[in-house]
């Protein structure tokens, strides 16, 4: 009688096979993040898909940021364990009103957030993701009139970083991170007093008011592992823990949750599970097909902040 193996061998078997690499967003559960060759913020995730030498890319995370690592890897297979892992920004923001836009602004440079569809990519003049959107910002020129999207918590914080007047913002969110209420955090810092909040700035800015640090997922975890206190508020998606937990195993995390599902969970990242990922090394499906004239028009505004940090 053959042996059964776990889902867990059958991908690091297929992984082999394939020639593939994982790449896993914080976000994901912990089990997909056990088997990943790399995780990451949005950020690291394009650059790791950018030096890859992997023939097929499995990417968990979100259906945009498997679309960038196909922007910038059009000859590789990429894959998804799942297609329907969107994300409310992206929903946010059709491409139709932003081609409106640029005809009637033609002076406005479009700065958008990594978490936008590839169309809309394709009509910017360059991306951003968290980690960088203030230096992008600030590498445009002052007199310069900016549109920024879709994310309007992130759009405040970085016109309130970089003091830039001159900045339209698209008036998108996030559904998990956007209902994060301060009145809970305020609870929370009452009952935890020693804690130190950080946040992701797709917060709300009365969240964002109270944090001590703000910044990517993966700087929130870098932040966490390298400062002295020893205990911390954090009001991002549950699935850092996973990180946060392994990078600084002494240290104490509270979450608080938002208002819609009393969760701090996305439910597009959780879509994405062990045997989806199997099935999609095994099938070498979902696969993302972009036509090579968007892939060209996206490429641009994409290489163009991975050249800035
Ligand atoms: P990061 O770029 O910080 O990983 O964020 C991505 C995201 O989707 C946050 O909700
Ligand atoms: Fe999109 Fe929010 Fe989910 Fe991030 S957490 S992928 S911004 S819906």
């Amino acid at each position: 009688m053959p042996v059964a193996i776990s889902v867990e061998e059958e991908i690091l078997e297929l992984k082999r096979e394939r020639n593939a690499v994982l790449l896993a967003h914080h976000y994901q559960e912990s089990e997909i993040q056990e088997l990943a060759d790399f995780i990451g913020d949005s950020l690291e995730l394009a650059r790791k898909a950018q030096t890859t030498t992997a023939d097929v890319i499995l990417f968990a995370g979100v259906y945009f940021m498997a679309e960038t690592a196909k922007v910038l890897n059009p000859n590789k297979i990429v894959v998804v364990p799942d297609v329907n892992a969107g994300c409310s920004l992206v929903d946010s923001c059709p491409v139709e009103p932003i081609r409106a836009f640029k005809k009637i602004h033609p002076d406005h440079i479009i700065v958008s957030y990594i978490n936008t569809s590839v169309e809309v990519k394709a009509e910017s003049d360059i991306l951003c993701t968290s980690r960088n959107a203030v230096d992008v910002v600030n590498s445009i020129p002052a007199d310069k009139p900016i549109l920024f999207l879709p994310d309007v918590n992130l759009g405040n914080w970085v016109k309130k970083e970089t003091g830039r007047q001159n900045m339209r913002i698209w008036q998108g969110a996030c559904i998990v991170h956007a209902t994060f209420p301060a009145r809970r955090l305020a609870e929370a810092k009452a009952k935890y007093p020693s804690a130190t909040v950080v946040a992701h700035p797709e917060c709300p800015g009365a969240v964002l008011a109270m944090a001590d640090y703000i910044g990517s997922t993966s700087a929130l975890i870098n932040y966490c592992a390298a400062s002295e206190a020893k205990e911390f508020i954090v009001m991002t998606e549950s699935g850092v823990k996973h990180s946060l937990y392994k990078n600084s195993p002494e240290k104490i995390f509270h979450f608080v949750t938002n208002e819609n599902c009393n969760c701090s969970e996305c439910p597009y990242m959780k879509l994405n599970t062990l045997e989806k990922v199997r099935d999609g090394l095994l099938h070498l499906a979902p696969r993302l097909e972009l036509s090579a004239e968007l892939i060209e028009r996206a490429k641009l505004p994409l290489e163009r902040m991975l050249a800035i940090k």
